[in-house]
């Protein structure tokens, strides 16, 4: 499923004339991955979507791709195995390369818990383009939030391989930037985020 060449033969590549460079001119700012990793209840979604605000009431392009509503329609097929979750952060890292070609900042929110996965996908673009966001909430927290009764669940036996618990958690050795999702105020960990766009000049710094 995850080859490197594609089944079907005889497609040919089209280059748009329209390309990211005549967008990010026209918008007024770079476009970018800003890839959201942590175990489940670390604030991932919270933050993506706290960021995502802050980043439109600017004026700028944006789109958040979240692992839950994403799994209701694009990966509707896959479940929680291994071989689920890499295909999984396949399709999602494909989806925001499109993303980022069409000038938008993306902002993707998936346990994604294997470094792998995360490296094939920030190696499907360039360098400077792959943001890998730590929220690093510790798996303690994360359960006393338990926001959605997943862990009791999965303590319990009722969910098998679950992140932190009966399946491995991966934390990022080089993640770009890393957010205290576990005890820092929400408006600190969006403005961590913002900053780190303005500084690597993706956005314009705000007067
Ligand atoms: S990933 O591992 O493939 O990146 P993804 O982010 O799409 O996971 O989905 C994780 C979300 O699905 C969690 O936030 C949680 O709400 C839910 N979920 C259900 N079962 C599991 C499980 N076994 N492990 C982790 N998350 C689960």
């Amino acid at each position: 499923m995850s080859s490197a060449s594609p089944k079907a033969t005889n497609i040919v590549w089209h280059q748009a004339s329209v390309d990211r460079d005549a967008r990010a001119e026209q918008r007024g700012h770079r476009s970018a991955i800003l890839w959201f990793t942590g175990l489940s209840g670390a604030g991932k979604s919270t933050l993506a979507n706290a960021v995502n605000q802050a980043l439109f009431e600017r004026g700028l392009a944006t789109y958040v791709l979240d692992g839950d509503n994403i799994r209701h329609g694009l990966c509707r097929d896959l479940g929680f195995s291994d071989a689920d979750r890499e295909e999984n952060i396949r399709r999602i890292g494909e989806v925001a390369k499109l993303f980022l070609d069409s000038g938008v900042i993306v902002l993707t929110a998936f346990v994604s818990p294997f470094r792998a996965d995360r490296d094939k996908a920030r190696a499907l673009v360039g360098e400077g383009d792959f943001l890998e966001i730590f929220c690093s909430a510790d798996l303690s927290v994360c359960e006393e939030r338990d926001t959605k009764g997943l862990y009791a669940k999965a303590r319990a036996g009722d969910i098998k391989e679950f992140t932190g618990i009966s399946s491995p958690y991966e934390a990022p050795e080089h993640p770009e930037l890393s957010v205290d999702t576990g005890a820092g105020e929400l408006e600190t960990c969006v403005n961590e985020v913002v900053s780190a766009l303005e500084s690597r000049g993706i956005i314009p710094a705000q007067a």
